[in-house]
C-alpha cells in the first residue's frame, strides 16, 4: 500500500491564469473545518514529527517545494510537494515530516476538524504502540 496518496486538483486554467476550486467531500475527501498554512520557514528545519488519531489533512504546496516524509509504522515514503494543484493525503495514524522547505515556500493545510492537542501522538515510540493496536 502507498502511503503517498496524491490528490490532482482540476485547474480551471485560461488566458488568465489558472484557477483551483476545492469543495469538501469532492475534491477534498471530508469537510474541511480548519484551514493553516506554513512559510517563512527557517533554512534547514524540519517540522511535523507527529502522528493524530483521528484528523485527517490535505497539505497543498501553494508556492515553492518541501518534502514530505510519510510512516505508517511498517515503512517510509517520501515526496516533494511543489505544485498548487496537488494535494497530499494526510491519514489518520500517518506519521509525519515535513523538510527541505524552500525559501519561498507556502504549505497551506486543510484539516477535518479544529485543533486538539490531546488528537496529536508527538512521542514515536507511542506511535508505534498505538499503531499496532490498529
Ligand atoms: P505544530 O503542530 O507543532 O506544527 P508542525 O506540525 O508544523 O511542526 O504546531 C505549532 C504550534 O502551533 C503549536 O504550538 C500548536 C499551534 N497550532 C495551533 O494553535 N493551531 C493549529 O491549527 C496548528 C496546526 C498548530
Amino acid at each position: 500500500m502507498s502511503l503517498i496518496n496524491i490528490i490532482d486538483f482540476p485547474v480551471l486554467g485560461d488566458g488568465r491564469g489558472a484557477l483551483v476550486a476545492l469543495e469538501a467531500n469532492h475534491h477534498i475527501p471530508f469537510e474541511i473545518k480548519r484551514v493553516y498554512y506554513i512559510y517563512g520557514t527557517a533554512q534547514g528545519l524540519a517540522r511535523g514529527f507527529h502522528a493524530h488519531k483521528e484528523l485527517k489533512q490535505v497539505a497543498i504546496c501553494l508556492k515553492g517545494s518541501c518534502r514530505f516524509v510519510m510512516d505508517d509504522g511498517k515503512g517510509k515514503q517520501e515526496v516533494i510537494l511543489a505544485s498548487p494543484d496537488k494535494g497530499l493525503l494526510i491519514d489518520a495514524m500517518q506519521w509525519h515530516e515535513m523538510y527541505d522547505f524552500s525559501e519561498n515556500c507556502v504549505l497551506m493545510v486543510l484539516a477535518s476538524d479544529i485543533y486538539d492537542e490531546d488528537d496529536y501522538i508527538r512521542d514515536y515510540q507511542n506511535f508505534l504502540q498505538e499503531i499496532k493496536k490498529c
